[in-house]
């Protein structure tokens, strides 16, 4: 067997991670940094590739911590997504118009938000695995939440636009539009901050501080996500004006899964991550 190559810090990629803080982080690692930071490969990394299935690859539940923050936030998103999706189901679709993909898209966008988000937050993954999910992070968020979110948005700008309605009207709407204008910055920086080594910043130690910021901002983000998809499934008009019949389901939609995804994602957060100094 090969043993891998050793890099200089300057040489290995990018999304150092100061690893060193919590007691419960106990996931084993083959890193022998001896600065104790972790790099998260690029997808074409030279590290030993991790076999057997991929949810198992991929190592999402190192730790007891993982494993109910995971179980916390299958949960949120089997209420929030489904719940969502039936709102608008069995409304008269047809009748909705171009607003009618708008709540499903939506919804389906926060849900791989989270998705793409919970792989790469465990500790001290072996090499390998951090390569591994970091490219499941990137495929999950620029591939399909990114733009499942901008389209989503846009049928319901479009669909105001036909109806000659006033935009932003509402706190939904607003929130809506700082969601997304966020969320398209915060992948192309995310994304800057990796390719090519982190070039477009410097790369080495500089393009690492952006991506802690990129890390901070993205929770932040998804708060802000989770904190719009609440104002529109609990205070809107339209989902109001669904009646007492759909009450239930928007308690469970919007009051109880959206605070579980919320806590199962917060629970994953490793703080000692957070250091800016
Ligand atoms: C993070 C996810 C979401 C984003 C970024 C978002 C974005 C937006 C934006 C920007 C508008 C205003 C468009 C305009 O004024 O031209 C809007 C309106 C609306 N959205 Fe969302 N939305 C999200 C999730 C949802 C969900 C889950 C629902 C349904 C439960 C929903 C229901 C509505 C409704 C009813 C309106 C029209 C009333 C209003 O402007 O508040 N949205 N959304």
């Amino acid at each position: 067997m090969v043993a891998p190559r050793r890099r200089s810090d300057s040489q290995r990629p990018l999304l150092d991670e100061e690893e060193a803080a919590d007691v419960d982080d106990i996931s084993p690692t083959t890193d022998d940094d001896s600065t104790g930071r972790i790099a998260l490969a690029d997808p074409d990394d030279d590290e030993p590739k991790p076999s057997g299935p991929f949810l198992r690859a991929l190592n999402m539940a190192p730790t007891t911590r993982d494993r109910w923050s995971l179980g916390l936030l299958a949960a949120g998103i089997a209420l929030f997504l489904p719940l969502t999706w039936t709102l608008v189901l069995t409304a008269d679709v047809a009748a909705l118009g171009y607003f009618a993909p708008h709540p499903p898209l939506n919804a389906l966008a926060i849900t791989l938000f989270a998705l793409g988000v919970a792989p790469v937050q465990p500790p001290t993954p072996p090499p390998g695995v951090r390569a591994l999910r970091l490219a499941t992070h990137q495929r999950v968020l620029a591939g399909f939440a990114v733009p499942l979110m901008a389209v989503g948005t846009s049928f319901m700008w479009w669909n105001k636009e036909v109806h000659g309605a006033a935009h932003y009207t509402t706190w939904h709407a607003w929130f809506g539009c700082a969601t997304l204008l966020w969320v398209l910055v915060q992948a192309l920086v995310g994304g800057l901050s990796v390719w090519a080594g982190g070039a477009a910043f410097g790369g080495g130690a500089k393009a690492k501080a952006v991506y802690k910021y990129h890390r901070l901002s993205g929770y932040l983000l998804i708060g802000l996500s989770l904190a719009t998809a609440f104002l529109a499934g609990g205070y809107s008009t339209w989902a109001v004006s669904r009646g007492p019949a759909y009450t239930p389901l928007r308690v469970g939609a919007f009051y109880i899964g959206i605070p579980l995804i919320a806590i199962g994602l917060g629970l994953r957060i490793r703080t000692s991550k957070m250091k800016f100094a």
